[in-house]
């Protein structure tokens, strides 16, 4: 067994483990993914100041997001087919999460349906929505969300339309693959993904699969999630959501100040500063840059989160310090599943908490919720100079 140290050597055991379109369909960006690296690449850019001769006993990284006590200011993204980076992912991801002490958000788009991550696990989970064509779909689905006790609704507005990801059009993109002769030639390479992936009976979307009438294969089902995603989506509409749901609520993917502003003015719980983890419009700025701008436009509204690009507990820390109050990992747990199921999203969350706590000692603080920017060396043209 290799000695695990950071995210990265999960990156690596992933890749050799999961078949290469499922890969390709995690560690990608649109188009030149510049958006996608720069949501990486910027974290760096902030540099953390060293203090010492500061009482460093009894740490703690324990928060709260939208009043959930968590062990730290980090939530598992949505993240669509997870069940094919890992038989059962979503439940396995769900189990760790909770084992964790951070909450699950289970997408509209994956493997394991709503009633299966409900049967396998005990705490509540968030659910993401996306926004629908067919209202009637959409109602039952909010319907089978509260049956299911979830205890908020993340709501996605970055994806009207899909951000066209070269790689997955190159691969043929499916769930569960289609057999062809490339993908055959790169399955059989993949023994230990193969062998659990027939031990489960969730191989297609779960969510949506027998929910929808006219859907029998995955084949039309592609087709109908590209007619489906709602292009007409404006504010009103998730006003109609919100009041439809009734609970908590979470706005994903805001990456503009006057935008944060209209969700803080509908009473959302939180908003999440997001651009899909660089997967929609390439060319958006990163995550982390457009930050700041956004905690001010938002004045305490409403919680402000941040997710993209996060590998690395210094990373969370370096949110938090520019006023993220809570973030969301993907990718990260993403590389534990495919590497190792279960244990492997559990390594990822301890790498991440070792890494967020020894960080924040070293900072000088031993309390997550008393740090502020002072922790940071912020380069002056951070957020940049753009007409
Ligand atoms: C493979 C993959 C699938 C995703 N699927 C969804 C999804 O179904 N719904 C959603 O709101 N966001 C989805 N996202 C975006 C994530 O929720 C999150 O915003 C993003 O992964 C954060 O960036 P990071 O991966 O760098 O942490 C997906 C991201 C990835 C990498």
């Amino acid at each position: 067994m290799p000695v695990i140290t950071t995210i990265q050597d999960l990156k690596e055991i992933y890749k050799r483990r999961v078949p290469r379109m499922f890969y390709d369909y995690c560690e990608s960006g649109s188009w030149t993914e510049q958006t996608f690296g720069d949501n990486i690449s910027d974290f760096a850019k902030l540099r953390l100041r060293q203090r010492v001769a500061v009482d460093m006993t009894n740490r703690s990284t324990a928060s709260k997001m939208i009043g959930q006590d968590v062990s730290m200011p980090v939530a598992l993204a949505p993240v669509g087919m997870t069940g094919m980076q890992c038989a059962d992912g979503e439940i396995k991801a769900a189990r760790a999460a909770a084992a964790f002490g951070v909450p699950y958000t289970l997408s509209t788009m994956s493997i394991c349906s709503i009633e299966d991550v409900a049967a396998a696990t005990d705490a509540p989970f968030w659910f993401q929505l996306y926004t629908l064509t067919d209202e009637d779909y959409s109602d039952r689905l909010i319907q089978r969300v509260k049956d299911a006790n979830c205890s908020a609704l993340v709501i996605t507005l970055d994806l009207q339309i899909l951000g066209q990801r070269h790689k997955d059009l190159k691969n043929g993109l499916s769930a569960p693959p289609k057999l062809t002769a490339k993908t055959i030639a790169n399955l059989a390479t993949k023994w230990s993904w193969g062998l659990e992936m027939l031990g489960t009976k969730r191989r297609g979307f779960g969510n949506i699969v027998g929910h929808v009438s006219g859907i029998s294969d995955t084949t039309s089902l592609s087709a109908w999630t590209a007619e489906q995603f709602d292009q007409a989506l404006d504010w009103k509409k998730v006003e109609v959501l919100m009041k439809k749901w009734g609970g908590k609520v979470i706005l994903k993917g805001i990456l503009d100040p006057e935008d944060a502003k209209m969700a803080a003015k509908l009473g959302v719980d939180a908003i999440i500063v997001s651009n899909h983890g660089g997967r929609q419009l390439d060319g958006a700025l990163s995550s982390i840059r457009m930050l700041p701008k956004i905690v001010e436009a938002v004045n305490g509204k409403c919680e402000v989160w941040m997710d993209g690009g996060i590998r690395s507990g210094q990373d969370i820390l370096k949110a938090k310090a520019l006023g993220a109050t809570g973030t969301m990992i993907g990718r990260s747990y993403i590389y534990g599943l495919g590497a190792m199921g279960q244990a492997g999203v559990t390594k990822a969350l301890e790498v991440m908490h070792k890494e967020l706590e020894t960080t924040m000692a070293l900072c000088g603080h031993r309390d997550i919720n008393d740090v502020t920017r002072d922790i940071l060396y912020i380069p002056e043209d951070f957020e940049g100079r753009w007409a």
